[in-house]
């Protein structure tokens, strides 16, 4: 029974203890409050606005926040002048959390003149004590914060705000639950992210990820297959398989199925014609995922591994746990296994007590690979983590290698990311370009864009398209 009348605490007692089957009751109970709310207040829709920042898992997440809050009756809006406005947040560089404080100030104005307005904070950034202390502080008008952990909640926790009219706070340390079969959006209908496994083990010693993702649980791989094959039926052409380090998938379930071998498993989905994943940690990286790349023909060519640092001395402070020698060792297997596949990177300059031998390492494993593209990030010192107590160099040193670095990156992205010019290429049609009239934008196998002629109706099919000219970073096209 789940009746509106019920008081908080008798709706508390009749919530089923099991999920998913508790969040469909709140979610049930909250339609009922908004409708009333919407009766009161004579307004016709109650909106939301996701912001999302950080990386794909966070952009997965927002999808689930959402399906919860359309099943709820709440309508998207693009804006912030909404009814509901929840911030999904990243902690992975300080840059990322000075935005969200700015932001907030913001919002505040907003809500000052919507009196249903309510605000949620959730996200990598809330697992930081001292975030949610600083937030409880001075930003009081915040209605709900939640963390990573319990995303699945929303429901509940919007209607613990809407009963108890005052800040909820839900934030838990870990878990080692994974809920599944909850209400879902998805921002593109062809496309979609599946995760795989959640938080990480590494503990790179300057990385806050393992601390406020948690330990690392795979999901049931016929968990994922299953998704996978209801998203191909629903009209998923591509997937990209989420995890930290989607390598070590499988190791830390009772009967293990290592990654190579799920990716197998997808590659049988019928209707599904593209598989990509994120991200790969070279240490884990195994002959047998090279070999089931190789086999496959849905795999897309291209690899994310990211490198760091190019210094064997770094990497072993980094806690990276492979050598510059086994970097390359392992990208020569690969493009030789896979001689057009694409590799990106991350690089991250300035980490305590880099020298410039060890930047011209770095610098060195760049000119050897001739990456695609790299993700340069400065070192941004982490609360909590190991390398926050070791000593920074100077900033001056390190904006100055910052740039020689992306100078390098650049040059090389342009010489490799023209080598399919006058070429015929499949490529994925997925939006309509907003710059120029009548063009579509697309990605090809390798992630790179292409701009070509056609109708909008094309958008989530492959397409052949010939490569007329190289942008350097992109391709302008015709359809073929
Ligand atoms: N799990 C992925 C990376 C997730 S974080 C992996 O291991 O590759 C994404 C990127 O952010 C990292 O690859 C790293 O380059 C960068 N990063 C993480 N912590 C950072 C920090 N403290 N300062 C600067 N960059 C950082
Ligand atoms: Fe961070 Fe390392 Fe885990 Fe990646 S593998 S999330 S860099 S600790
Ligand atoms: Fe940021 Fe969390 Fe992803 S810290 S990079 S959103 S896992």
């Amino acid at each position: 029974m789940n009746d509106i009348n019920m008081t908080y605490e008798e709706a508390l007692s009749h919530a089923p203890n099991e999920e998913p089957a508790r969040q469909y009751f709140f979610i049930e109970r909250c339609q009922d409050m908004l409708e009333k709310l919407k009766e009161s207040s004579g307004k016709e829709a109650f909106t939301f606005h996701i912001a999302t920042f950080g990386c794909q898992m966070n952009s997965r997440d927002s999808e689930k926040l959402q399906g919860i809050l359309e099943a709820i009756g709440f309508v998207e809006t693009d804006t912030e002048e909404a009814d509901f406005v929840l911030y999904n947040t990243c902690t992975v560089r300080e840059n990322a959390n000075d935005r969200v404080y700015g932001r907030l100030g913001f919002l505040n104005g907003l809500k000052k003149k919507n009196p249903h307005m309510m605000i949620a904070l959730c996200g990598c950034m809330m697992q930081e004590e001292k975030v949610v202390a600083k937030i409880k502080k001075s930003y009081r008008f915040v209605d709900i914060i939640f963390g990573t952990h319990n995303i699945f909640k929303l429901a509940e926790l919007i209607h613990e705000r809407l009963e108890a009219k005052k800040m909820v706070v839900d934030i838990w340390e870990g878990t080692d639950r994974i809920v599944e079969d909850l209400p879902t959006e998805r921002k593109y209908p062809f496309k979609s992210g599946v995760n795989i496994m959640f938080g990480c083990n590494n503990f790179c010693s300057y990385c806050i990820v393992p601390y406020v993702r948690g330990r690392e649980r795979s999901r049931n791989p016929e968990d994922i297959v299953e998704e996978v094959r209801q998203l191909a039926a629903d009209g998923v052409v591509e997937i990209m398989l989420l995890g930290q380090n989607v390598n070590s998938y499988g190791t830390s379930s009772e009967n293990p199925v290592s990654f190579a071998e799920l990716l197998t498993r997808i590659d049988q989905v019928e209707g599904l014609e593209r598989i990509r994943f994120m991200t790969s940690h070279p240490k884990d990286l195994s002959d047998e995922l090279i070999e089931a790349m190789k086999k496959s023909k849905k795999v897309c060519s291209h690899l994310h591994l990211p490198l760091q640092s190019g210094s064997s001395r770094v990497l072993k402070i980094m806690n990276r746990k492979y050598t510059r020698e086994r970097y390359l060792e392992l990208v020569e297997k690969i493009k030789t296994a896979m001689p057009d596949i694409s590799l990106t990177t991350d690089i991250i300059v300035g980490f305590p007590g880099e020298t410039e031998e060890d930047f011209q390492e770095t610098l060195d494993v760049v000119r050897k690979v001739r990456f695609d593209s790299a993700f340069t990030f400065i070192y941004s010192k982490r609360t909590g983590t190991p390398a926050a107590d070791m000593e920074e160099i100077s900033p001056d040193v390190v904006k100055n290698r910052f740039d020689r670095l992306l100078a390098e990156v650049q040059k090389i992205s342009a010489e490799v990311c023209g080598r399919d010019e006058h070429t015929v290429q499949k490529v994925l049609a997925e939006e309509v370009n907003d710059y120029e009239k009548g063009l579509l934008t697309g990605r090809m196998s390798n992630n790179t864009t292409v701009h070509f002629k056609g109708d909008p109706s094309l958008i989530g099919k492959i397409v052949d398209v010939h490569l007329d000219e190289s942008k350097g970073f992109y391709y302008m096209g015709t359809l073929a």
